[in-house]
């Protein structure tokens, strides 16, 4: 009988902190509805003292989310401590994941505090909690360059004061595998209460080692892993929840433990999260990218055709691929448009959102024969945005004739107000944003330009991602439609719309 490894997922925390990756309520909804099908056990839904809409996006998961335990982020402090419970008060099974920072480099530098000023106020944090929910988890931040007698003698305190996870994060990405594991082996060992909790490590990727140490720690008594969708978050991500849990379930001959994840639903949830957030899959990534399964030489093809297990240790399908086949067509009625929807966790605030985007779904039929999972997430994605945005496109022009310079020439809506612009530029798109600029002059520099197929085909719906900047603040915008031009020029407004709205928002480590 193979042991539970709990699967935590903070792709709406943690992942969230990558630079541009911020999410609206609206797509931490969706995302957590998502991971509750795939059968994520827990899910961090964000930093609720952070701000108040990240106070009502962890509330909205709380109350969307039946199966899953919602957990809220608060550092050591009793008002952040008070903001998550708050948050998750009267929904559904809640966790307020509460840490405080214990190597010598952030106690100095960072909380300016004495070990023992740090583990009076863990211990005061835990107390704090446990008057909200007795699902407590507690993590010494930067446990990976933390002193191992520190770290026992603290970690034997937040038990006894009711931490029930005991959470052991590689901040900065710096062990090694086997140095991993030991230290959970250690910490296990010499705690003297350590079997009161549960083992968990939440392990940067700084050095792409995030998954081997996370297994290496398993390996050693972990029983459960933070990990993100696509491996998003700070810096260079954290350890990604599709390649761990492939590599325990592919190889359970090895481990003593198994997840309860729901595989299939991994494909769809990657590209759910890469979608909403505009961060594209590297084609060659494990499991979700897109070559994942592709065999390329003559030799592993005729291999696999032969007899698939030569050259393949999963099965495609096993993890989703190909499970969004033709759903909806542009014969489908309102009531199959609107169930699917319900099936896929989305549900509009109004009947007028869901005729407008009914409206668009029939257009996008006309062009497009097959509509798949992912153009309808686009297709809500885009509805969500016209509601709320300042700037929306009303139309475009483009000439483009080989020998000749591209022109753009588009109409804008600023608040109401239609203005338009023209201008040539060194290809469509470029004469698209620059006749854009003619119009607001942002004073944002272009940081990045992605374009991606949401599906496959010609007739594919092209999604475009524009990264801005301005100042010290980065923004993603996304657009979907079948004319990637058009699409670019909706990433545009969108992204200078999330400019537009004042973000005030603390991040947590800092
Ligand atoms: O990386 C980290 O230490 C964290 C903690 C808040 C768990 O994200
Ligand atoms: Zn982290």
């Amino acid at each position: 009988m193979q042991e539970q490894l709990i699967i935590f997922d903070t792709t709406l925390r943690d992942g969230e902190q990558s630079p541009g990756a911020s999410m609206t309520k609206e797509e931490k909804v969706r995302i957590a509805w998502q991971l509750e099908r795939m059968g994520v056990d827990v899910i961090e839904a964000g930093f609720p003292a952070a701000s108040n809409g990240d106070f009502e996006a962890v509330r909205a998961v709380a109350e969307s989310v039946k199966e899953s335990v919602v957990c809220g982020l608060a550092r050591a402090i009793e008002s952040d401590i008070r903001r998550a419970g708050e948050a998750l008060k009267n929904t559904g099974p809640a966790r307020i994941h509460t840490f405080i920072a214990t190597s010598p480099i952030h106690m100095k530098n960072k909380l300016r505090m004495s070990p023992q000023q740090v583990i009076d106020q863990a211990v005061k944090a835990i107390n704090w909690a446990s008057q909200y929910t007795d699902d407590i988890e507690f993590s010494p931040e930067d446990a990976g360059r933390s002193e191992i007698d520190f770290l026992c003698k603290i970690l034997e305190k937040v038990i006894d004061a009711g931490a029930k996870t005991l959470n052991i994060p590689d901040t900065v990405g710096y062990t090694m595998p086997e140095q991993f594991g030991k230290l959970i082996h250690t910490l296990r060992e010499r705690i003297p209460n350590s079997d009161k909790a549960v083992f968990s490590v939440h392990c940067h990727n700084d050095l792409g080692l995030a998954v081997a140490n996370s297994l290496s720690a398993v390996i050693n008594g972990a029983r459960q892993i933070e990990c993100t969708i696509n491996g998003l978050g700070e810096r260079a991500g954290n350890a990604s929840l599709e390649e761990v849990v492939m590599a325990v379930r592919t190889r359970q001959d090895y481990f003593t433990c198994d997840t309860k994840i729901d595989t299939k639903h991994i494909v769809p949830a990657s590209k759910l999260v890469s979608g909403i957030t505009g961060f594209p899959v590297q084609p060659n990534k494990a499991i979700v990218g897109a070559n994942a399964f592709a065999h390329e030489s003559g030799i592993h093809q005729d291999g696999v055709l032969k007899h698939r297990e030569t050259y393949e240790i999963m099965r495609a399908e096993d993890v989703g691929w190909g499970a969004n086949k033709l759903l909806l067509g542009k014969h489908s009625g309102r009531n199959a448009f609107r169930s699917r929807l319900k099936e896929l966790g989305i549900e509009l605030e109004s009947e007028e959102m869901l005729n407008n985007t009914f409206m668009r779904f029939k257009e996008l039929a006309d062009k497009k024969h097959e509509i798949f999972d992912e153009d309808l997430h686009a297709l809500v994605s885009d509805e969500v945005l016209i509601l709320q945005e300042r700037y929306r496109l009303l139309s475009l022009t483009i000439h483009c004739e080989t020998g000749e310079i591209p022109y753009a020439r588009l109409v804008i809506s600023d608040d109401g107000n239609e203005m338009q612009a023209e201008s040539d530029g060194s290809g469509p798109v470029d004469a698209t944003f620059r006749a854009i600029e003619k119009l607001l002059t942002s004073g944002t520099q272009l940081q990045l330009f992605s374009v991606n197929n949401i599906t496959s085909g010609t007739d594919a719906q092209g999604e475009v991602t524009v990264r801005l900047q301005k100042s010290d603040r980065i923004v993603n915008g996304h657009g979907a439609d079948t004319d990637i031009v058009v699409a670019s020029a909706k990433a545009y407004l969108s992204a200078l719309n999330k400019l537009h709205t004042k973000l005030e928002r603390a991040h947590p480590q800092v």
